[in-house]
């Protein structure tokens, strides 16, 4: 088949191997995320998060807000597709991809509410207007027109206007993705990539090299 973009880049990165993989995973992702960061990665904290429904996948990106060693922390609304389809198998798969810095983590794991006075933390950071959005969002239910959009928006800025304050609504919170599998690649030369994929074990993290 003819290659319609020929978009492919030439990766090119010092050769990345097990020695120079911690022990703990979550020390691999600071140093990655870092780098993302210092090389100015668009939304560096963007990543795309699979869930699946019956035998159906379903991905989308969202933003990471926070981690430590529980987890990956975003934040949605708790009545959206994913938060359904989160509920009926918490089975959940995450990707970030940093072209700035030639780069891919893998998180797999399981997704749990975080809890609500860690929501609600959050939330109170949060611009009031992002927090108006999120407040009156019917996220993924189907919506007749930007209008109808607007104007929940509108009444609900004159109702926090009014009242002086705007509470969390229930529907709008936190997941921690609980990783059980990491993996971390790096582009190299003549896609001869390197993978190093982080298993978890009753007592520690099984590190593995993999074929790219
Ligand atoms: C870069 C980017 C970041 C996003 N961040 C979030 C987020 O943090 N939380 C969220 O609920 N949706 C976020 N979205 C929107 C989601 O991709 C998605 O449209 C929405 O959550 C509904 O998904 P669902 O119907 O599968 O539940 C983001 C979209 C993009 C493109």
């Amino acid at each position: 088949m003819p290659d319609q973009y020929d978009m492919s880049m030439q990766y090119d990165n010092t050769p990345f191997t097990s020695a120079d993989a911690p022990s703990d995973p979550l020390d691999l992702f600071e140093t990655f995320f870092s780098l993302a960061q210092a090389h100015n990665a668009l939304e560096p904290n963007a990543m795309a998060i699979a869930t699946v429904e019956g035998n159906k996948p379903h991905v989308r990106y969202v933003l990471m807000k926070h981690y430590d060693a529980r987890g990956i922390v975003f934040f949605t609304n708790y009545n959206s597709a994913k938060a359904r389809q989160l509920e009926e198998n918490n089975a959940l798969a995450a990707s970030f991809w940093w072209p700035s810095i030639e780069r891919q983590v893998r998180i797999e794991g399981r997704a749990y509410k975080i809890d609500a006075k860690d929501s609600d933390a959050y939330f109170d950071q949060r611009k009031v207007l992002s927090n108006i959005a999120a407040s009156v969002s019917l996220q993924s239910q189907p919506l007749d027109s930007r209008e109808t959009l607007k104007h929940a928006f509108e009444e609900k800025l004159q109702a926090y206007q009014d009242a002086g304050t705007l509470e969390r609504p229930a529907h709008w919170g936190g997941y921690v993705l609980e990783p059980s599998y990491w993996e971390f690649w790096v582009g190299q030369r003549n896609r001869m990539h390197d993978r190093i994929a982080y298993q978890k074990t009753d007592t520690a993290w099984e590190k593995t090299r993999l074929w790219p």
